[in-house]
């Protein structure tokens, strides 16, 4: 059977002036929106909070995969939450920044919200075993968080296939960092259905049709 993939252009990379339109360029051809939130603690970056996630949630154009790269997330969910964020959108945080991250998780779930964890590139997948079950999204990072641009980490596959072995259907394996057209068949191959990519999207003259480049460069191994 034919694994369906999703495309999520990361808006990091969009003109921070023009949200709105960043986001109607690609939501005829993209699955998700992916939104990643940076505190400068976490990560050393900072981006947009509770309000931006609601705004882009009010434009009503796409499904919101939202990457809180956060320190203690827990303290913040329920502003995330109260973004209106809905049955079809995810939630994901870092389980190297919340030590209760199974509390959380079933947070997001019993609000109506698909939860999801990350790991950065130093944290093994055996890390994350014990909470896989309560997630609907695993997020494999292939670059240190923080920035777009940077060069996807190959070494990081051997967690996807250890992902996509556990994976129940509903369950979907993201890959964040570095994904490009070259670097997507990598990914697809080893067991990938969902793709962040930014710099590869919104560094293009035209963004929509580089996630129309990136979906054929794997459709023959998906
Ligand atoms: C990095 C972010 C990514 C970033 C990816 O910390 O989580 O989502 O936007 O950018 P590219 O695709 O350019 O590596
Ligand atoms: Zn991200």
């Amino acid at each position: 059977m034919q694994k369906a993939i999703n495309i999520s252009p990361s808006l990091l990379s969009a003109d921070m002036a023009r949200l709105a339109e960043a986001v109607e360029i690609v939501a005829g051809d993209a699955d998700y929106i992916h939104c990643d939130v940076m505190d400068d603690h976490f990560v050393p970056n900072l981006t947009f909070g509770p309000p931006v996630i609601a705004a882009v949630k009010r434009l009503n154009l796409i499904k919101l995969d939202v990457h809180l790269m956060i320190e203690s997330p827990g303290r913040r969910i329920e502003d995330y939450l109260k973004a209106g964020l809905d049955k079809d959108d995810f939630l994901v945080f870092h389980f190297e920044a919340e030590p209760d991250s199974e509390k959380y998780l079933k947070l997001i779930r019993n609000a109506g919200v698909r939860p999801g964890i990350s790991i950065k590139p130093g944290t093994p997948f055996e890390n994350v075993k014990d909470i896989f079950h309560l997630c609907d999204q695993v997020l494999i990072m292939t670059v240190e968080p923080g920035f777009g641009g940077q060069k996807f980490m190959e070494d990081m596959m051997s967690k996807v296939s250890a992902a996509r072995k556990l994976a129940k259907p509903h369950q979907i394996i993201a890959v964040d960092g570095g994904v490009d057209i070259n670097t997507a068949r990598i990914v697809v191959k080893a067991g990938a259905d969902l793709l962040v990519a930014g710099s590869a999207i919104y560094g293009k003259d035209d963004p929509a049709k580089a996630i129309v480049d990136i979906r054929k460069s794997v459709t023959d191994i998906s």
